[in-house]
């Protein structure tokens, strides 16, 4: 964690020069392939937003504190402020525009809707994305559990009880219906 500080301590103290070396990678993200140019210090939040456009990926600490940055890197949750572009070369990267499939949500935006697990809505995607990787984990949680497992995403507005409530009822919903 250390080495991820403070490469992005030196990503703001050094401002882009022409000289900057870049680097080509390869990254499937929502199950397309892209190919991109980018600096090294470029992180994978700013990659999907600024690259590819994907800004329902929110930027909120920058270091890597609140989790509105999260998103899925090969299925699992991470906080995208924390991982540079280049660390995503070769790899699947799955953002909360990749939920919503014919213009049906995702069982777990629906809960988040039903449950009223949102207010203003800012940490809502990458509260989302860590509840989905929470579930494939453990299909069942407890509260607790559930509490446990958001405590890295931060939420200035619900005071979490619907947020966990919104979890809770996906849970249970997908242990009714057979599917996750
Ligand atoms: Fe990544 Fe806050 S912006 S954890
Ligand atoms: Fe506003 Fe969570 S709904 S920060």
């Amino acid at each position: 964690m250390a080495q991820v500080t403070e490469l992005i301590a030196l990503r703001r103290s050094r401002p882009h020069t022409k000289g900057d070396c870049i680097v080509h990678i390869s990254v499937t993200v929502n199950g397309t392939t892209h190919e991109s140019d980018v600096e090294p210090r470029t992180l994978l939040v700013h990659y999907v937003r600024e690259q590819l456009g994907l800004t329902g990926t929110n930027v909120g600490c920058d270091t890597s504190s609140c989790g509105a940055c999260t998103l899925h890197l090969n299925g699992e949750a991470v906080k995208s402020c924390t991982v540079l572009a280049v660390q995503a070369d070769g790899q699947h990267v799955a953002t909360i525009e990749s939920l919503e499939v014919d213009g049906v949500m995702h069982p777990m935006q629906t809960a988040f809707m039903e449950n009223h697990g949102l207010q203003c809505g800012f940490c809502t995607p990458g509260m989302v994305m860590a509840s989905i990787s929470l579930l494939n984990e453990n299909p069942n949680p407890t509260e607790e559990q559930v509490r446990l497992g958001l405590e890295g995403n931060l939420c200035r507005c619900t005071g979490y009880h619907n947020i966990v409530k919104s979890v809770l009822a996906c849970a249970s919903a997908a242990t009714v219906s057979g599917s996750k």
